[in-house]
This record gives C-alpha cells, sequence and structure tokens, in this order.
C-alpha cells in the first residue's frame, strides 16, 4: 500500500462529495428528492456569455494556452466591473488576477504567505475550504467565533485578547455563507486597522455581494484597504456561471503578484472561449442583477413557509444564495437533516458542516425551482 502524505492524513474527504453520493444513491433507489442542499445556481447565464463562448470557436488560436494573467481584455472588463458596481478604481495590468474559480484563490493566496505553523483566522461558521486549505498546508487554523447575538460578525475585543503573533492571514466572507449577513461600514473599518495592526493579510471571500443585498459591497471600497486586504470574487453565482470557473484575485501589485507566483507554475491558463464569455457576463446591466434577483426574492418567500413549517426561525432580511434556519432549542443539525431526508426525501445542509457554532441550525438553498419547493412544502404540510 502506497502512503499517502501526512497533510492528507489531517483532512477529511469534503462533506458534500460524502453526502451527495448517498442523496444520489437514494435517488437511484426511486426516491423522489428535492436537493435543496447546494448553492449551484440553476438559472440561466446571461445569453450574450454563451453566444460568445459560441462565437469564441471562430477566432484564430482559441485552442492555444492562455496567459498566466488571462486576457488584457477580461482583466479590463474585471476593473470596469469593478468601478461600475463597488465604485473601485483598479489597475487592470497589476492589481487583478483572473482565477479558475475562487475557491482556488484559496489555495493559491494561502501556499502565497503561509509557511508551516503560521496561523490562520477562521470563521467558525464559515466555508470549509479555509480550514482544509490551512490545514493541506500544514499551518494552523484558529477559528474566530461568530455568534448570532453578535450578528455573525468577529467580537474584536475577543479577538485582540487572543495571542496573534503567529497569525498571518484572517479570512473574512461578507455577505457571510452560510447566515447571509451582510456586514455594515464599522466592521470593514475595524477589520482593516486590526489587520493593519497586527501585520495580518485580510482577505475577503466576496461571491454573494450581487445576491439580495441593498448594495454590494467590497472591502476596497474602504479606506486603507489595499494596504492589507486581498479581495477574492467570482462569476459563478453573480452570473449563474459556477461551472464555467471564473473568479478573480484584488488587491495590490505586490500582494497579486506573489500569489501569480504560484498560479503560474500550477495551471497554463484559462480556456479562451470561457474568458470570450466571461466578458460579456460582467458587461451585464442592472437589470440582470434585478432579474435574478426577483427570482431568488420569490424562492426565498416559498423557503421561508418551508422552514416555518419545520418550526425554523430565520431572520428575513439575510442575503446570499441560502437561508439561514434555527432548529428548534435541544434539536441536532445532522438528525435533523437525515430524519427530512428520510421522512420527506427533502435534502438540506446541516450547520455543522460550517463549524461547531453551525450547531442547532441549518441552511436551505435557493437554487431549486419554485415548483420543487412548493412540492417540498406539501410533503411537510
Ligand atoms: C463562501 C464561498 N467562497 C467561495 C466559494 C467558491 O466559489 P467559486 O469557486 O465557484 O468561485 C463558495 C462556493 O460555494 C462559497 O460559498
Amino acid at each position: 500500500m502506497i502512503e499517502v502524505a501526512d497533510r492528507l492524513k489531517q483532512v477529511e474527504e469534503y462533506y458534500f462529495s460524502k453526502k451527495l453520493k448517498e442523496v444520489a444513491f437514494l435517488k437511484s433507489q426511486g426516491h423522489p428528492i428535492i436537493n435543496l442542499g447546494i448553492g449551484s445556481p440553476d438559472l440561466n447565464p446571461p445569453i450574450k456569455a454563451t453566444m460568445a463562448l459560441k462565437d469564441s470557436f471562430d477566432d484564430a488560436g482559441v485552442h492555444k494556452y492562455q496567459s498566466y494573467q488571462g486576457l488584457p481584455e477580461l482583466r479590463d472588463a474585471m476593473a470596469s466591473f469593478y468601478k461600475s458596481q463597488y465604485n473601485v478604481d483598479l489597475s487592470a495590468a497589476t492589481e487583478i488576477l483572473p482565477l479558475m474559480g475562487s475557491k482556488e484563490g484559496i489555495m493559491h493566496i494561502s501556499m502565497a504567505f503561509l509557511n508551516a505553523k503560521d496561523e490562520v483566522l477562521i470563521p467558525n461558521p464559515g466555508y470549509p475550504t479555509y480550514t482544509s486549505v490551512t490545514k493541506l498546508l500544514q499551518a494552523k487554523p484558529l477559528l474566530y467565533d461568530l455568534k448570532e447575538e453578535n450578528h455573525w460578525l468577529p467580537d474584536f475585543v475577543a479577538l485582540e485578547r487572543m495571542d496573534l503573533s503567529k497569525v498571518k492571514i484572517m479570512w473574512i466572507n461578507y455577505p457571510h455563507m452560510p447566515t447571509g449577513m451582510d456586514a455594515n461600514h464599522k466592521f470593514y473599518d475595524d477589520v482593516i486597522a486590526f489587520g493593519k495592526r497586527h501585520n495580518i493579510l485580510i482577505v475577503n471571500d466576496n461571491p454573494y455581494s450581487f445576491i439580495l443585498t441593498q448594495k454590494p459591497k467590497s472591502i476596497l471600497q474602504y479606506r486603507g484597504a489595499k494596504d492589507t486586504c486581498l479581495e477574492l470574487n467570482s462569476i459563478s453565482k453573480t452570473f449563474n456561471m459556477a461551472g464555467w470557473r471564473v473568479g478573480m484575485l484584488i488587491g495590490k501589485y505586490e500582494l497579486v503578484n506573489a500569489v501569480l507566483k504560484v498560479k503560474s507554475n500550477m495551471d497554463s491558463g484559462m480556456f479562451y472561449g470561457i474568458q470570450k464569455g466571461a466578458i460579456e457576463a460582467l458587461k451585464s446591466s442592472d437589470i440582470w442583477f434585478e432579474s435574478v434577483n426577483s427570482v431568488y426574492r420569490n424562492r426565498k418567500k416559498l423557503v421561508l413557509q418551508l422552514a416555518k413549517l419545520l418550526n425554523c426561525m430565520c431572520n428575513e432580511d439575510d442575503t446570499g444564495l441560502f437561508v439561514w434556519a434555527k432548529l428548534p432549542s435541544g434539536v441536532k443539525s445532522e438528525e435533523f437533516v437525515d430524519t427530512l431526508l428520510k421522512e420527506h426525501s427533502i435534502f438540506i445542509t446541516p450547520g455543522t458542516v460550517f463549524g461547531t457554532n453551525g450547531e442547532g441550525y441549518v441552511r436551505f438553498s435557493l437554487c431549486a425551482e419554485s415548483a420543487l419547493i412548493e412540492e417540498a412544502i406539501n410533503r411537510v404540510k
């Protein structure tokens, strides 16, 4: 038997990778599964994006290796998008690095800045990849609490009491997944000041800023952010293009260039046609965002009804692609999810997937047609 590397012994297979196999098995046995578990947008991308991908096959050089930094037009489109949507000025030449999805950026950033045994502040609850990537690099995750009573924002007083001497990176993710909390202006000012005070790289993972928010925010809108922050963004949720794998890293040249050094040793550029499609998506007008959000608003009303029938409590003002719901006191997340799957063939995500502070909560995805959510409501009724 060939031994796997020690680093692999510290991480488990991704929850969804395991659980979706079980869900697929139940489906193959004839169970009429309604999947409200995963946040993979089911709506179509902008038509211009798919047309541009199709048309790209007529261009010379379409099948060739592409630049490590993406097409200049793609970086220009990303810069214009940041200007028009967030009012952030960026140099397309030096402050933007196109990525194959923001998830890979979590690994690339970590490889660029972490040595073994460095420490990383990670939200609990939060996106599980921050922890697994940190462990894969043999650095140490330091989980920081997000609690409902503190509006799912970090408690900076508690953070200041920690020994931060070995902390190199702090992951933040607002609008927050899984809780749907959108951070206020004060939070961004505080976190930037915190990063500067302790020489910590603050990375805002920002894929949900257009989904059911009042106004999209970027950490780079805030004074001093470029000194100590990077931001990951993505077209996966914003333009319903999760499978295309297009994201972006934004920040000052020195930081972005360090990540490029890693990335250029790992892949050989993004497929030309995908870049052409992404350019068109990024040019979408405000009508696009409103049309997507009107669908999610309707679905959300139904999911809130479903959650209520299941005796869960939700905050209707939460943002993002999910509804985060508090279970009745004493009910365990995973038991609740398994029972719902067994009794009603409805799959939702237990809050514990996102950390210990997710115990007592579940997450419903809005990535399912209204008719399916209505069917789920009828089953529970
Ligand atoms: C918080 C968060 N960050 C990053 C990602 C990765 O998105 P992508 O790699 O598709 O850009 C996801 C996807 O679900 C997410 O929820």
